[in-house]
């Protein structure tokens, strides 16, 4: 018989994983020096994950993340995105494929100056192949923003928003195209621990929503609100395992202040990471 509970296991068995690699490598030349920065990395990620990348500064890490983005390509291996071999593509299908799959959250923010939450959440959609009418545009920037909990912000720039307002713009911006993944390097690399926190409480939010998260953080409080941790080291994969589930709301609701106090400043440095 083929039961709604069948079909489902079928699904699940024949469903590739959204991302895989295989193999990959990355090099950097110029006329002076030469650097390795991925050496042999395979991942495989499946839909619903929510991954945290670790490892020290100059590990590779966002030279992963940047060919995972489709911002830039290896100069060796294979990269199959829902299926679909992405380091054979043009230039186009890859700008296609971006627009449509993944959404990028970087640690600056990268939103535009002097320009309203609104519009900046706006973009991308104005960049889709199939772009909406301006109706319906506007309203999925709004409810965007409404999902990262910024619908009464939509009309202020970037300087009148805190720094966690205005992660949280560059956040919905990457929701606003429906990404199958979000891909965040070092998002909350310019944030307070409590503001961190819940930055990684919508992440989780998003996550139970059926969201594939990527994120990429040298700080150990962060990751483990993951449920896979992988580790980097010198461009290779260290280790890579699943963890126990932690709830960031909980955590917030047993904040106190003083936890501030005893947290160092990552702004100008990484922090070795544990176990190390
Ligand atoms: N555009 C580039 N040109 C040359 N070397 C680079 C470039 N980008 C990164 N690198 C080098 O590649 C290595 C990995 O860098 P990166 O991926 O930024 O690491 P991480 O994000 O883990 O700090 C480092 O040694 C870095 O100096
Ligand atoms: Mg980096």
């Amino acid at each position: 018989m083929n039961t709604p509970a069948d079909q489902e296991k079928k699904t699940v068995k024949t469903e590739a994983p959204l991302l895989q690699i295989h193999g990959l490598k990355r090099s950097y030349r110029t006329e002076t020096v030469s650097v390795d920065a991925l050496r042999g990395i395979d991942i495989e990620i499946r839909r619903g994950e929510f991954v945290a990348i670790m490892g020290s500064s100059g590990s590779g890490k966002s030279t992963l993340m940047n060919i995972l983005g489709c911002l830039d390509r290896p100069t060796e291996g294979e990269f199959l995105l829902d299926g679909q071999l992405v380091s054979s593509m043009s230039r186009d299908q890859l700008a296609k494929v971006r627009n449509q799959t993944i959404g990028f959250v970087f640690q600056n923010f990268h939103l535009l100056p002097r320009t309203t939450a609104l519009e900046n959440v706006e973009l991308p959609l104005l960049y889709s192949p199939d772009k909406p009418s301006w109706k319906e545009l506007h309203n999925r920037a709004k409810e965007a923003l409404d999902i990262v909990g910024l619908a009464d912000r939509a009309s202020h720039t970037p300087s009148e928003l805190s720094g966690g307002q205005q992660q949280r713009v560059a956040i919905a911006r990457a929701l606003v195209t429906r990404p199958s993944i979000l891909l965040a390097d070092e998002p909350t690399g310019n944030l307070d621990s409590r503001t961190s926190l819940e930055i990684v409480d919508l992440f989780q939010q998003l996550n139970r929503d059926g969201l594939t998260i990527l994120m990429v953080t040298h700080e150990t409080d962060i990751a483990r609100f993951a449920r896979r941790m992988i580790m980097m080291r010198d461009g290779l994969i260290r280790s890579d395992r699943h963890i126990p589930p932690r709830d960031a709301a909980e955590a917030l609701a047993n904040w106190q202040d003083h936890d501030e106090d005893e947290d160092e400043n990552h702004d100008d440095f990484e922090s070795p990471v544990e176990g190390r």
